[in-house]
């Protein structure tokens, strides 16, 4: 594992085998510098355990950059079981795996992630107390993350069409938002509400109906989405919508979306800072989600204190546009280097707290 391309000084990394239920599951820890490791359980049919391992650690890795970037007391981990799970033994499998995380004594904190759901973490919390993402109960923080997520971007397509075309409102705006899910959908609502003119596009044509209806919208096919004549494109569907080929090709000015992993190589976001697209590096730009979890986690029912922290990640991306400009450096790369120095930080100052105790 030490040799694995994507292993990066992980502190931990567990290898769950459970005969009885069938569980197997790989849980990264990759930095408990800022903060118990917190992330999501992605339940997926992964080709190999080499690729299950490689998941868990990029994923567990971007946690740590996400929740240092968006300053919370949490490092970064992530959780990967290795399905199918046929449904007579989800249950079984769950429990397993929550046995797994209560094993690690509060260094990882799971949430939902792909293939698993708030009920399955319920099924979770009957082994261990280290579950987030549960039903939000009244005016307690938890629930759906989404509408932060959502707000979270708005914020930082707000900075980012400010950095790149010096506006400071959205009316007439054009987007274009690739995606229309739970985050998806709620953006629009925001953008619309804010004036912007829409152009969208899901795979799910019921989705599309629906955002067209509500939101004024004009819809696309798939396969066109990326590539309109917008100021703001928003991939908000799955990870690696740019490619190199589509950053070559793209028409809008800035890209700025909720969906994790959105460059599919590096090389793509060196074509968009080539081409003058401002691009909002995604980890930054979609943690609205994770600060409410995180007001879950610690007991923070305070929707005002954790909307203002939303609404911080514009003013953090604009940080990140001057330096990228400044210092003519592509603004994901200026993103992870400001983590890694948090997390190294952190990291210091927890080893000289243990020395002098
Ligand atoms: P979702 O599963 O509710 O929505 C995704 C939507 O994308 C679906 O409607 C699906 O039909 C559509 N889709 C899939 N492939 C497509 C394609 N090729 N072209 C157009 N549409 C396509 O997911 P959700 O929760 O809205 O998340 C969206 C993205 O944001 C994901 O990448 C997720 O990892 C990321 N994210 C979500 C957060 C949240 O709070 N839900 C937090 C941070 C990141």
């Amino acid at each position: 594992m030490f040799d694995h391309p994507d292993y990066d000084g992980h502190e931990k990394v567990l290898m769950v085998e459970d005969a009885a239920s069938g569980l197997k599951a790989i849980i990264a820890v990759h930095s408990t510098a800022l903060g118990a490791a917190a992330g999501g359980c992605r339940l997926w049919s992964y080709e190999s355990g080499v690729s299950a391992l490689g998941d868990a650690l990029r994923l567990s890795r971007g946690m740590s950059y996400k929740n240092a970037m968006a300053n919370l007391p949490m490092g970064g981990g992530k959780a990967v079981i290795l399905g199918p799970v046929s449904a007579d033994r989800r249950e079984a499998v769950l429990e397993a795996f929550g046995r797994a995380v209560e094993s690690l004594d509060g260094q990882y904190i799971t949430a939902e992630d792909v293939g698993v759901s708030v009920a399955d973490m319920k099924v979770v919390s009957r082994m261990t107390g280290y579950v987030s993402g549960l039903d939000a109960a009244i005016g307690k923080s938890g629930g759906d993350p989404s509408p932060f997520t959502a707000r979270g971007v708005r914020v930082g397509i707000e900075a980012a069409v400010k950095a790149r075309l010096g506006r400071t409102d959205l009316a007439g705006l054009t987007v274009a938002v690739q995606g229309l899910g739970h985050v998806g959908t709620y953006l629009c609502e925001e953008l619309f509400n804010l004036g912007a003119k829409l152009t969208v596009a899901d795979i799910n044509p019921d989705r599309v109906e629906e955002v067209c209806d509500r939101f004024a919208a004009t819809s696309v096919s798939v396969n066109d989405i990326l590539l309109q004549p917008v100021d703001v494109v928003a991939p908000c569907a799955l990870g690696g919508a740019i490619s190199e080929d589509v950053a070559r090709r793209l028409q809008a000015s800035v890209v700025a979306g909720a969906a994790n992993n959105q460059l599919l190589t590096p090389g793509a976001g060196v074509i968009l800072g080539d081409r003058g697209i401002l691009y909002a590096p995604d980890y930054v730009i979609n943690a609205g989600g994770i600060i409410m979890v995180a007001g879950e986690i610690s007991g923070n029912n305070d929707e005002a204190d954790i909307l203002a922290q939303v609404d911080a990640i514009g003013p953090r991306l604009a940080d990140i546009f001057v330096r990228a400009k400044t210092e003519n450096v592509i603004t994901n790369l200026v993103a992870d280097s400001m983590a890694k120095d948090k997390i190294a930080s952190a990291g210091r100052a927890k080893a000289r707290h243990t020395e002098a105790a």
